[in-house]
């Protein structure tokens, strides 16, 4: 099996074509460089054929204007739809930022945009951490991204979905980190969701968890800690960087390209 990871695209605000000529047609703008290396990314991924992708999050840069934003994902999505790979999504906090999380994913009240799905024996759950940690959902305008956290009803969904027994092997999606990353000896990094430690605790309970995979800060990382691989997939918007995430026989391999 192989996968596409991308995350952290950013798309800018489109800009709207010049006013053509009575009677002419308009002239078609070119492509900004960020939605260029979304669609390399695609054709690579329908040469290549993937089984499928994950974007792990932040479709769209905030561009300020939330109605633009909008209109940017729901162009994304529907490109998504008329793709031939099939794209699962996680949603990042610029996205619950900008527009419903219902855009992108099918989401409900208790779990957000927390879903699971199996592929061969492997079994994928996606974590929704766009929440502050009161427990309030992220919406439009929102902007604090350092407040992040994942309610009670993710953290039981996640126990029920490991304690399953008819899958080999996990892999655990989501667009903030979960791993202990400090600044220095004292703070969590920001980019860390705020109860990270307790999903940590359930994942590394499981047995069941071979890797996990994340985004959201952006030159990417990829550390092992109590057993447990978290890849940070770097930004796409930045280098134009995306990987392969191969499952087969013999185990997991991931391999970093730029297109
Ligand atoms: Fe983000």
């Amino acid at each position: 099996m192989k996968i596409g990871i991308i995350a952290d695209i950013h798309l800018p605000k489109k800009e709207r074509p010049p006013r053509p000529e009575p009677g002419k047609k308009p002239e078609p703008i070119p492509d900004d460089p960020t939605t260029a290396k979304v669609k390399a990314f695609y054709e690579k991924a329908k040469t290549e054929n993937y089984d499928f992708v994950i974007n792990l999050g932040d479709v769209v840069g905030n561009s300020g204007d939330a109605d633009h934003d909008y209109m940017t994902a729901s162009m994304f999505s529907r490109s998504m739809i008329s793709s031939t790979v099939n794209t699962y999504h996680v949603l990042g906090n610029r996205d619950c930022m900008s527009f419903p999380k219902d855009l992108l994913l099918h989401c409900n009240e208790t779990l957000g945009g927390a879903y699971w799905f199996k592929r061969d024996d492997t079994l994928f759950v996606a974590l929704d951490a766009n929440y502050s940690c009161d427990g309030t959902p992220y919406t439009k305008g929102f902007t604090d991204w350092t407040d992040s956290y994942i309610p009670e009803a993710q953290l039981d969904f996640l126990r029920k979905q490991l304690s399953g027994t008819d899958f080999k092997q996990a892999v655990v999606l989501c667009h903030q980190r979960l791993d202990l990353f400090m600044d220095g000896l004292e703070h969590v990094n920001p980019h860390v969701v705020s109860n990270a430690e307790e999903v940590r605790a359930i994942i590394e309970a499981s047995d069941k968890v071979a890797l996990v995979l994340q985004a959201h800060y952006h030159s990417g990382d990829d550390v092992v800690q109590n057993g447990i691989r978290y890849y940070t997939q770097p930004a796409l918007f930045k280098k134009g960087v995306y990987s392969v995430l191969t499952i087969d026989e013999n185990g997991i391999s991931i391999e970093q390209e730029t297109v």
